[in-house]
This record gives structure tokens, C-alpha cells and sequence, in this order.
């Protein structure tokens, strides 16, 4: 999925980050109701769709999914849940009610691959009831401790996993949130901090814009101590989530809100935002209000094809580079003003 690995469609509506795609499990695509927040199926019953079919037509059946589910996940030969090499399988998830909007939506989407001459078939759509808890169950599996960055090792309750001395520690939960450290949009924000860290001992206060399971604050309250933050996701999940992290951390120093930063007052030394890329360009000309001087902005969640476009974004609402990372196919950028 070149054009599907990670966010597969821009102009897509908001993608859920599935706890799968968090692990790097499956990919993180595009998935929830037009125009809207990130919707997830909090229900717990729910319909699980998979659609097999020839890479080729992958593209096509997740778009024509996407507006009927909560969440789209690829999977491939290159994914930990894979599928043979040549095949991709669209997993998606959808409310009862909307089962058959979405097996339509396949079906046209099929027909018009083929009469394009694309690659289709063999195709298998397979079907079944799920519960919510079934993530919590399989990502359990994959989420081990984990090393991040220079100095951090992530380690969930159930695998507590030694850490090397003069390491920071992070015990994580992430719940239905993203962000557990093994995702390289994550990872990639760790290390432009922490390259931060290296030529700024004190920093005064720090923005987690997407916070996610709140990763990122604990990471930046270990690098600055003596900050101060804010820790802010759209998602109500995420955020009751990021608070039993930070609680679970012993950060006391960040604060955390559910909102957007159109809710966020003040300035900040640090702002750091692995959200998708457009969300992350409508948010370009509100941004520079909530820097402090000197201050530093750290943007992830890019495809590496997003980055430039994003950067031009940035650059005419007044951002210069202060430096970019790669990994794999995610790009993250580091902007002043
Ligand atoms: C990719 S996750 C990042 C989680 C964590 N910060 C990390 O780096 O692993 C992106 C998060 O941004 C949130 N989000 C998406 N759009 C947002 C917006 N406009 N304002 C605030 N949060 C948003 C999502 O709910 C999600 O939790």
C-alpha cells in the first residue's frame, strides 16, 4: 500500500489510529465518518469485515469503506498480521446497523476496479460479530517492553522487563489509545526531542497536542522535569487514558483536556503533534499564537510524501526547519519560527 501505508487517503476524512496500527500491527489508515472526529465503534458490538482481495485494489475497497466504518486496517505480507504476498486484506469495522452500506460500498468498488482493468480477484469477504475487547486481547500479545529513543523503555504492566540502568521508564496502558512507542511516528518525536534535550536542559512548558495514551508527556516530563504541560486529544478516550498514564508515571506537572488547540491557551516552549498530515496543515496559521520565543514545534505522522507539502504549509504560516527524521516510511519535521 505505497499510497495506503499509514494514511492512504489525503483528503480523506480523520483516520483512527487502531491499537493495531499503534504496534505496527497493521497499517494505520483512513477510516471514520465524514468530516468528523475520529470515530471508533465504543459500542461493544460491532461488525468486523474482511476483504481479501489483489493488492492492486486495496486502495479502492478501503476508500469505498472508509465513510461507513470506525476504523480501516490493512493488512499485507508486510504487516505482523499478514496476508499472502501479492493480496491485501481490508479489515473493516462498522456499527450492525451500517454492515450492509459498507458490503455495497465493496461490491461497487470491486465492480469499478475491474471495469478499470485493475487487478481484482481472487476476492474473499469474510464477516463476523466482534467485541471490543478482542484488541485489548491481541495487541496484548505483541506489546513487550519496548526500547525508545536514547533513553526510554516502554514496558506495559504484563511484560515489566528489566531496564538498563540510567533508563527511563514509562509504564504504559495504552487502552484503546494510540501511542505505545512501537509506531515510528511516535518514536520519531522522542528522538527530536530528545535531540532537543541535548542543547536545552530546562525547558518552561510543553504542549502534547494528540495526546494519545499520553506517551509523549511522560517522555517530556522526564527529559524537563521542572516543565510544565499540557497534554490535549479530541478523543475523550484517549484523554481518560493519557490521565491514568501520567498517574501511573507519577507526572504530576501536566495537565490534560479533551479539545483541540482551539481550546489551548497560552504559550508554549514546546509543541509536539503526531497527528495526520491534514489536520496537521489546518492547523498551521493557529500554531505560531501558542509558541513562546525560541520556541519549537515538532510535527509527526507524516507519510514521507506528505512532508515537503507540509513543510511549504508551514513555512508560509511562518516556520523555518530546524530539522527533519526519517523511519521507514514516516517522516517527522522540527520548526521554529
Ligand atoms: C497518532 S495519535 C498520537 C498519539 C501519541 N501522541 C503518540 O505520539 O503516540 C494522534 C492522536 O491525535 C488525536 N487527534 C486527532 N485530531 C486531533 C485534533 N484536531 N486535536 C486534538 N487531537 C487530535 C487522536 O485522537 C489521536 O489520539
Amino acid at each position: 500500500m505505497e499510497t495506503l501505508k499509514g494514511f492512504p487517503f489525503p483528503s480523506a476524512p480523520t483516520p483512527h489510529p487502531s491499537p493495531l496500527a499503534s504496534l505496527g500491527l497493521a497499517r494505520w489508515c483512513a477510516a471514520g465518518e465524514a468530516g468528523g472526529l475520529p470515530t471508533r465503534p465504543t459500542m461493544q458490538r460491532w461488525i468486523e469485515v474482511q476483504i481479501e482481495t489483489h493488492a492492486d485494489a486495496a486502495d479502492l475497497v478501503a476508500a469505498a469503506v472508509a465513510p461507513t466504518t470506525g476504523g480501516v486496517e490493512l493488512r499485507d505480507a508486510e504487516t505482523l498480521l499478514s496476508v499472502a504476498a501479492g493480496r491485501t486484506c481490508v479489515v473493516a469495522l462498522c456499527q450492525p446497523d451500517r454492515a450492509g452500506l459498507l458490503l455495497d460500498a465493496v461490491e461497487e468498488a470491486l465492480a469499478a476496479a475491474r471495469a478499470a482493468g485493475t487487478a481484482v480477484d481472487p476476492v474473499t469477504i469474510r464477516q463476523r460479530e466482534a467485541h471490543e475487547d478482542e484488541w485489548r486481547d491481541v495487541w496484548k500479545q505483541f506489546f513487550r517492553a519496548t526500547r525508545v529513543g536514547r533513553r526510554f523503555t516502554v514496558r506495559p504492566s504484563w511484560d515489566a522487563g528489566e531496564a538498563p540502568a540510567g533508563e527511563f521508564v514509562i509504564d504504559l496502558d495504552p487502552g484503546m489509545a494510540f501511542g505505545t512507542g512501537a509506531h515510528p511516528s511516535t518514536r520519531l518525536v522522542i528522538k527530536l526531542a530528545e535531540e532537543v534535550r541535548e542543547k536545552c536542559h530546562s525547558l518552561g512548558h510543553v504542549l502534547d497536542l494528540g495526546c494519545g495514551s499520553g506517551i509523549l508527556s511522560i517522555v517530556a516530563a522526564r527529559l524537563w522535569p521542572l516543565a510544565s504541560g499540557l497534554a490535549v486529544d479530541n478523543d475523550p478516550q484517549a484523554t481518560t487514558c493519557a490521565t491514568e498514564n501520567l498517574e501511573r508515571n507519577h507526572v504530576v506537572s501536566f495537565q490534560v483536556r479533551t479539545g483541540t488547540l482551539a481550546e489551548v491557551t497560552g504559550r508554549f516552549d514546546l509543541i509536539m503533534a503526531n497527528i495526520q498530515a491534514d489536520v496537521l496543515t489546518e492547523l498551521a496559521p493557529a500554531l505560531p499564537a501558542r509558541l513562546a520565543k525560541n520556541g519549537l514545534v515538532i510535527l509527526s505522522g507524516l507519510l514521507l510524501a506528505q512532508v515537503d507539502p507540509l513543510l511549504a504549509a508551514f513555512c508560509d504560516a511562518g516556520f523555518t526547519l530546524d530539522a527533519r527524521a526519517d523511519e521507514d516510511e514516516w517522516g517527522a519535521l522540527r520548526l521554529r519560527l
